[in-house]
């Protein structure tokens, strides 16, 4: 069991993506698997592969869904910049609201985008299948589903009634496996590195993404510890086809969490994160007062209750909007000590591809 962090309710449903989104199931080539193209543009390896094609997408990069974080402003800024934002369906607690949401991306940008659907426990969570219909209606093109558990099968059915592209995201090769054979599209894997959710195998980026890259037929988007172009070439590397990313999007010009926090997490360093919650669903964060008090509770065999009391999205949000550091945990990966800066979405995207395409053309000819 996981915990949902962010939101008073829980429940996530991911983006879509405009009109614009084609189903390009049908056209990309099985023959591209694997391979990372490189056409030049103004001397720039561009990194085209099977998810930017599915996707629409200029880069291959996914700004990973953040709980009471990636609203549709910050979702837009990040399909803008060329990457694709996934709107954090949980943070809406009515269909409405959601349903807003999903307008107000779409006026922000006509660039593709997609909606997550949240299966970790949540104490107020709403009805997935609703939130899915509110997709179809607003003619979302992409979900991800994320959680411990796959989406059920009625749900994975609809997704494909709907035209939608469905990408689900886990932290382990046998769950990969199970997505792929319940028709997921693409599948993302997370390695142990990563914030938020770890799952219980402990299995680290380097060691996860070619193991599930060489299980799977569909693309797969790999991540964990995803900060700049050194780790984007090494996970394309790896046999992913996309990358997701997360810490490092919370200290960007457009995310919308406290300067006090971004200024925090800058100052942090690859040990300043911690593994709590491995009795409800382990989840990697930021060491901090809440964080440490959490881990002391449950060695001394807190319940349930007890530590969602702790990690409560309510918590969390005082530490994001409120810039009270200690009063909530903050996932966040081990990446976070590679964070140097604060960069607009676009001047990160930009400066990753430019960094990779400078490392590949370096090495090959080396
Ligand atoms: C602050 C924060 C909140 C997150 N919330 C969620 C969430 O609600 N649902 C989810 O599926 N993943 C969530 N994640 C995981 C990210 O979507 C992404 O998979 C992960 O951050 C990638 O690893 P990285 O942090 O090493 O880049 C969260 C991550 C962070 C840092």
């Amino acid at each position: 069991m996981a915990v949902d962090f962010a939101s008073s309710q829980t429940v996530c449903s991911y983006f879509d993506s405009r009109g614009s989104l084609q189903d390009n199931r049908a056209t990309v080539s099985r023959s591209n698997r694997g391979v990372i193209r490189s056409p030049r543009e103004k001397g720039e390896v561009m990194f085209q592969t099977r998810i930017t094609q599915m996707l629409g997408i200029k880069y291959p990069i996914v700004g990973g869904t953040m709980a009471s974080i990636s609203n549709a402003d910050f979702v837009a800024a990040i399909s803008e910049a060329g990457g694709i934002g996934v709107l954090n369906s949980v943070m809406y607690q009515t269909k409405d609201e959601f349903a807003a949401a999903l307008d107000r991306v779409r006026k922000l940008t006509d660039k593709p985008f997609a909606v997550n659907l949240n299966f970790f426990p949540a104490r107020f969570p709403v009805s997935q299948s609703e939130y899915t219909e509110v997709m179809g209606r607003k003619g979302v093109k992409v979900v991800e589903t994320s959680g411990h558990t796959a989406p059920p099968l009625e749900l994975c059915k609809r997704f494909k009634e709907l035209g939608m592209i469905w990408i689900h995201k886990c932290a382990g090769a046998r769950y990969a496996v199970k997505a792929e054979s319940l028709g997921a599209d693409i599948v993302t894997v997370v390695g142990y590195e990563n914030g938020g959710a770890v799952g219980r195998l402990e299995i680290g980026t380097l060691v996860m993404v070619p193991t599930v890259a060489q299980r799977l037929k569909v693309p797969l988007i790999g991540g964990g510890g995803v900060v700049d172009g050194r780790s984007m070439l090494a996970v394309l590397a790896l046999g992913a086809e996309g990358v997701i990313m997360g810490t490092r999007l919370l200290a960007t010009q457009e995310c919308p969490i406290h300067s006090k926090l971004k200024q925090a997490l800058i100052n942090a360093t690859e040990v300043d994160t911690m593994v709590i919650m491995r009795t409800v669903g382990a989840h990697r964060v930021w060491i901090n007062e809440t964080a440490k008090k959490c881990a002391d509770v449950e060695a001394i065999g807190a319940s349930f209750e007890e530590i969602l009391n702790l990690v409560s999205g309510e918590n969390s949000r005082k530490v994001y909007y409120e810039g009270e550091l200690d009063r909530g945990v903050v996932p966040c990966g081990q990446g976070v000590g590679q964070i140097h800066d604060i960069p607009t979405v676009k001047e990160l995207f930009d400066g990753m591809v430019k960094q990779a395409s400078d490392i590949a053309n370096r090495l090959a000819k080396s």
